[in-house]
Order: C-alpha cells, then sequence, then structure tokens
C-alpha cells in the first residue's frame, strides 16, 4: 500500500529531505502573493531535495523540466504542481458566484470535470480549490470565488467540486487533487475586507461556516488550505482547534494541508510570532503540513527540532500526508506521466469544452426583471444598440482566476460577437462603449446617446471591472464602478426600451437601475464562450433559470443581510415598519433582491403543498411534495427551494434555512410533481456547548420559487 511504500522512503529519509518534502514554492509566472522567488536558489534546492511542491508551474514542457530536476535529488522525490485551476482551466467557465447561480450541481461537476481534465493535461495534478468559504457580505472581493451565503447550497456545490476535479479518483489520468480552503472563516472577515480578523462564537463557526469543510473532508478531498485571517484572536495557521482538534481529530482527515501564501510567515505581522522561527514552531505544531511561500520551515525547522521544540514526528506526520498523496497520484510510478504534449494539444481550445462553457454560461445567468415581457428580444428588431463598456471585452469575460489563459489562438466570444452572430443578417447592430470601466470620463456620453436614439431596442452592458472583485478586491462602494451609473441615467432619457446586462463578480448596489430599467440580466463574468451565452439568452434559445446564491442589498449600508437571520426580539412586521423595531430609519427592511430569487420567461405555478403528516415522532420521515405548473409560454427550468423554521430552541434559530433544492425542467403547459424528505437529521444544530442535535418541538415547512415567495404549514415534530 501507499503507507508502507511511505513508511519505506521515510525510514531512509534525512530530516532535512523529509522538511523539503514540506516546501512549496512559487515558480516565476502568475505571482498571487508577493514575489519573493530567486529563481535560481529554487533550482538547486529541488535538486537537492530540498523542495516538495512548485505552484505555477505548467505546461507539459515546464513541468518536465522542473521534474527532471527534482529526480536529480538523492532520492529522485518527485514535485508536486499545483495552481489555481478556479473557475476553468483553458476553457474559462463563469465566476464561481456565477455557477453557484446555476443551482445545477450536475453542470457545476461537469465543469469541474472539465478542468481537471484540462488541467492534467498541462502537468497540473493539484488545484486550490474549491472555495467553500460562505460568505454574507459582498463587500469582500473573494465572493466572486464561492458560492455566496448559504451554508447548505455551498456545501452541495463544494462537494459538487470535489467530485469533478478527483473524478474517479486520484491516480486516474485525468483527476487531480482538489483542496477545500480557506481553512476557515475566510468569508467572514470584518467589513468585508480581505484578510481581516473574525470574531466569533464557535458556535456560529460551526454551524454556519465550518459545514462544508466537514463535507469535504469526509468526501475525501486530498487537501486543505489555511485561510489567511485570525479566528478568536488565533490566525488560522496556527489554530490547533480547527486544525488538529476538528480536522485530523473528529473530522479524521487523511490529507495534508497546505498554508495560504505566506501565511505562516504572516503569523509575525499578527503579532502571533515574534519571528519566523516561531511561527514555523506555532504552524506545524497546529497541523499545517505545507509551508506555501513563507521560507519559514525550511530555514527554522531543522533547528527547532535539534533545540527540541519541534517532536520530529510532527515532521514524519507532515512528510508521510504530503508523500502518500504523491504515491496515489502515481508519481512514483512514472513523474511525467501528466506531463503530455499530445494530451496538452487535445485540450488547447477544445471545441467539446467551449460547447459546454456556452452551455454553462447561460445557465448561469439570472433573470432579476422583464417588465412588459421585453426579453426574449426578436432576432429581427431592425436596429439594436449595444452601450456600455463591456460590451466589446473579450479577455475581461474570463473574469478573475483565469491563470492559464494565454491568448494563443483562444478566441474568446465578446457580448458583441455573440450578439452579432445571432441577430439576422438585415438587422444592425450599433455599438458605443459610453465609458470606461473605471474612471470619471463622460466624454463618450453624447455619442452613446445618439447611438440609442437610433436603435430599437438599446443593450446597456455595465457592472464592475473583472479584476474588481478575486482576491484582495474588497470595496466599499459597491455600485458600478466609474460614470456608468450616470451614462445609463443619460442613455435612459431617450425613453428607448433599454436591456441592462451586468457584469460583475459580487451583488452589486444597483438601485437606481432596478426601479427605472424595465429589463435586467445578471451576467456575472462567464467565461471564453460569454457572448454566444448571453445571446443565447437575450434571444431565448435558453429560458433563464438562474436563482441569486447571495442577496443583493439596496444600499451598501445594509450589509451584512442575509436570509437566514435571526429573528430578535423586536422583529420588523413588514418592509417598511420602523417603530422600534430591529430596522434602519432610513431603509426599507427587505434587500433589493432575495436570496433565490430569479424570473423565467415562463411563469410557474406551484400548488398547495402536501406534507406526509404534520405530527411527526422520533425517526419517522417527512414527505414533502408539490405539484409545480408551467403555465408561460416557454419551456423552462425552476429551482424549487425547500426553507425550514425551528420554531424555539435552545439557542435562537434561523427565520429560514435552506434544507433542499431541485432544478426541474418543465415544458410549457406541463407540470411536475416534486418530491423532498426530511427527517430528524435535518433538523439538527449546534448548541452553546457544541452539541449537535435536534430538539422536539413546532417546525414550519417552507417551500417556493425564492427565499420570500414561500407557502408554509407548520408541523409537530416529537422524540
Ligand atoms: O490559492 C490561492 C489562495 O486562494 C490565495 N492566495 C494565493 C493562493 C495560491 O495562488
Amino acid at each position: 500500500t501507499a503507507e508502507q511504500k511511505v513508511s519505506e522512503l521515510l525510514s531512509k529519509m534525512t530530516l532535512e529531505e523529509k522538511i523539503g518534502q514540506l516546501v512549496q514554492y512559487s515558480g516565476f509566472e502568475y505571482a498571487t502573493g508577493p514575489q519573493n522567488t530567486n529563481s535560481a536558489t529554487v533550482l538547486e534546492e529541488i535538486k537537492k531535495g530540498k523542495v516538495g511542491s512548485m505552484l505555477n508551474v505548467a505546461g507539459s514542457e515546464e513541468t518536465r523540466n522542473f521534474q527532471k530536476l527534482a529526480l536529480q535529488s538523492r532520492l529522485k522525490i518527485p514535485l508536486l504542481f499545483g495552481q489555481d485551476v478556479i473557475h476553468g482551466y483553458r476553457t474559462t467557465f463563469p465566476v464561481n458566484i456565477g455557477q453557484a447561480a446555476s443551482w445545477d450541481l450536475a453542470l457545476i461537476e461537469k465543469s469541474e470535470r472539465i478542468a481537471a481534465t484540462e488541467a492534467s493535461a498541462y502537468g497540473i495534478h493539484w488545484t486550490f480549490a474549491p472555495m467553500v468559504d460562505i460568505a454574507r457580505d459582498p463587500r469582500w472581493g473573494r465572493v466572486m470565488e464561492g458560492s455566496g451565503e448559504d451554508t447548505y447550497l455551498g456545501t452541495q456545490i463544494g462537494l459538487a467540486r470535489i467530485r469533478g476535479f478527483q473524478g474517479k479518483g486520484l491516480g486516474n489520468l485525468d483527476a487531480i487533487m482538489a483542496c477545500a480552503k480557506h481553512f476557515a472563516a475566510y468569508g467572514a472577515g470584518v467589513g468585508g475586507r480581505d484578510y481581516n480578523s473574525v470574531d466569533m462564537s464557535l458556535r456560529q463557526l460551526n454551524e454556519t461556516y465550518l459545514p462544508p469543510f466537514k463535507a469535504a473532508a469526509e468526501a475525501g478531498v486530498a487537501t486543505f488550505m489555511n485561510s489567511f485571517n485570525d479566528i478568536n484572536g488565533i490566525p488560522a495557521t496556527a489554530n490547533r482547534y480547527i486544525l488538529r482538534d476538528l480536522l485530523k481529530g473528529q473530522w479524521n482527515f487523511k490529507g495534508f494541508v497546505v498554508s495560504d501564501w505566506g501565511s505562516i510567515g504572516e503569523m509575525v505581522a499578527h503579532g502571533y510570532a515574534k519571528d519566523n522561527k516561531e511561527a514555523a514552531e506555532k504552524a506545524i505544531i497546529a497541523g499545517s503540513d505545507m509551508d506555501m511561500e513563507s521560507r519559514a520551515y525550511m530555514a527554522e525547522l531543522p533547528k527547532l527540532v535539534q533545540e527540541g521544540k519541534v517532536d520530529p514526528k510532527l515532521i514524519d506526520d507532515a512528510a508521510r500526508r504530503i508523500l502518500i498523496k504523491k504515491f496515489e497520484m502515481g508519481l512514483f510510478d512514472d513523474p511525467y506521466r501528466f506531463s503530455n504534449e499530445k494530451r496538452q494539444q487535445q485540450q488547447t481550445n477544445n471545441k467539446e469544452n467551449r460547447k459546454f462553457g456556452r452551455e454553462f454560461g447561460s445557465k448561469s445567468i439570472v433573470l432579476l426583471k422583464n417588465q412588459g415581457n421585453i426579453l426574449p428580444l426578436s432576432k429581427s428588431v431592425k436596429t439594436v444598440a449595444l452601450i456600455g463598456p463591456f460590451g466589446k471585452e473579450t479577455t475581461a469575460n474570463h473574469g478573475f482566476w483565469s491563470v492559464a489563459f494565454k491568448d494563443d489562438n483562444q478566441r474568446i466570444i465578446s457580448q458583441f460577437d455573440g450578439i452579432r452572430n445571432q441577430l439576422d443578417k438585415n438587422s444592425t447592430l450599433l455599438y458605443a462603449k459610453g465609458a470606461n470601466v473605471d474612471d470619471q470620463d463622460r466624454s463618450m456620453f453624447a455619442e452613446a446617446v445618439e447611438t440609442a436614439k437610433k436603435a430599437d431596442v438599446v443593450i446597456m452592458t455595465l457592472g464592475e471591472g473583472h479584476a474588481m472583485s478575486g482576491e484582495a478586491k474588497s470595496r466599499s462602494n459597491l455600485h458600478f464602478s466609474g460614470v456608468q451609473e450616470d451614462l445609463l441615467k443619460e442613455v435612459a432619457k431617450t425613453g428607448k426600451p433599454i436591456v441592462l446586462m451586468i457584469n460583475a463578480g459580487r451583488p452589486l448596489v444597483f438601485d437606481w437601475a432596478a426601479d427605472h430599467i424595465p429589463a435586467i440580466m445578471y451576467t456575472w463574468w462567464l467565461g471564453t464562450e460569454a457572448g454566444n451565452s448571453i445571446a443565447d439568452v437575450l434571444f431565448g434559445s435558453v429560458n433563464p433559470g438562474g436563482k441569486l446564491p447571495m442577496t443583493f442589498p439596496r444600499t451598501e449600508g445594509q450589509i451584512p443581510v442575509y436570509y437566514n437571520h435571526y429573528n430578535t426580539g423586536r422583529p420588523a412586521k413588514n418592509n417598511t415598519d420602523r417603530n422600534y423595531v430591529s430596522a434602519y430609519i432610513d431603509l426599507d427592511n427587505d434587500p433589493k433582491f432575495p436570496f433565490g430569487y430569479g424570473l423565467s420567461y415562463t411563469s410557474f405555478k406551484y400548488s398547495d403543498m402536501n406534507l406526509s403528516s404534520s405530527n411527526l415522532k422520533g425517526n419517522q420521515t417527512l414527505d414533502i411534495s408539490v405539484t409545480v405548473s408551467n403555465t408561460g409560454k416557454y419551456d423552462g427550468e425552476e429551482v424549487v427551494q425547500l426553507y425550514i423554521r425551528d420554531l424555539v430552541g435552545k439557542v435562537v434559530r434561523p427565520v429560514k434555512e435552506l434544507k433542499g433544492f431541485q432544478k426541474v425542467f418543465i415544458r410549457k403547459g406541463e407540470q411536475k410533481t416534486v418530491h423532498f424528505k426530511l427527517s430528524t437529521q435535518d433538523l439538527r444544530f449546534y448548541d452553546d456547548a457544541l452539541n449537535y442535535d435536534w430538539e422536539p418541538g413546532e417546525f414550519d415547512i417552507m417551500l417556493g420559487t425564492d427565499s420570500q415567495q414561500v407557502q408554509t404549514k407548520r408541523i409537530t415534530w416529537l422524540k
């Protein structure tokens, strides 16, 4: 077994060679942290067996060259090559929050299967994904990379991604190791500021932020990554509670933990270690196995072991975990097995993958408004004007994380091209940029207005720049960047019908547009095929079915706003109740668009829901069903959502909690009955002593099309 082989190997290794396995450096491109690599030294260290893994070394040739160096080392231990494969690889897919809006686990899994197939063909063994951080604050730029605010949805999506990346299992040529990140609570940084501190009850941590990680560990994710933040005063990188007690203890995780970029060394800035040496000591003792770019382990661990401060067994354990993965990946049988020029060629600009990307893009779009059924547009509209800074963008469509993209004949479909390709030959498509993405230049307004005047329909394409969300991209102002909102107001004065497409990696604030523009589609960043996906929805060959995975606030001042809040002692009675209740005196209580919201070109009617019983006991199961009819003019998909509320608890319970969802395709004029099951397992929660159990009592069962429009039935569930 791999275990035995590793034991044999470990018995031959010096302390320094073992520590070498715990070291990861970045290659010389695509830095995602401060670049401190001295390339010549790194190459020498690889030859001496002092490096276990490289990130950002990719491509069959480059990985082969690096592997050759590793095989010059005394014990010829191959390197692991890691990279951020986040929303696609050579073919890019919607940014992750957009993917989450599809609520389509099969599509999400398939997209990661494709990403893994492409990345592995480029010599990559390991992705730093999925990011399973729950996030309730859209100011945080990394909401782009996650699945939104909900623990249940986020867990299901995280699992689908892991299945996709790891495929039929490590060792297969198209499977790469996944990495559940960032452990933990990175999405809860104060004020939505990246890398910021997190101070929260262990109850909240366990209930809201940890479940996707626990599920990932149970599902066999190969690795975990530390988060940058401190949690209740202890940096995650040296947090024994989450790493030793939970992950490697209670959850019995057998893979390894990599630090985030420099996060071991950053404990000095946190004020948790006086220098790199103390940081290395605290990190290894807490359970961080691999040092990404802090350069603390190789420099300090040998001394720490000699001084008796670090037990050599900890080094053995960390090295063992890493070496086992190298065995499982088949690298000891053939270190070059992933560096294959032919496979790489097949996975470059692969037509099938692009075809899938087009479909996935269109399924990620969320239709927010369609007053007067402006959409879908007819292909024979005589003159259409496309206005806005994103209309002719190409590379921006990739969104933030597209490290493998190089502009070598990999055609990216702009919105202009996508629309032009579908519009009738005799129709005219005009274009005006109108504004830059993020400056104060209004000189293009006049041309945009003139262009709009010539059109029968205006498509405005606005939002935030693709590099305005992602790591280190927190924003305090979530409006369209620059002067785009003013541009929209100017164009709206023409009185022309406007369809607004919003390009973003997070929920933006666009109150004015939401109130004044008749049709709005949230298009996120859709990847390589963006223009085609968008045109498919605009012209109706795809009926949009996406639903928001995050609550959209009215203003930045309403953040954090999320659907599964507690009721408080003074809940507002309605949207405008401000009379000594938990509310703002200057703002309605509801968000602009609730969690789970999204329209379709067709309409769905829900029949009364059916419960198998309203009085349950112990181990019984509750069957819930509802018939959904497509009463409109188009075939379409609907995401039926199941929420519960536990009315009274040992600790207060959320007003709603998502417990299930199903995406169903229903032809026009037809209906489908959707079934759910609940057991007491689904009623469990963490109490203030961290017991995880359910309590007998009354529960509201809610079913609906989003987190606000639900029908409710009350049940009693006793022991
Ligand atoms: O994987 C990322 C992580 O999410 C943020 N810091 C850098 C890492 C490697 O690129």
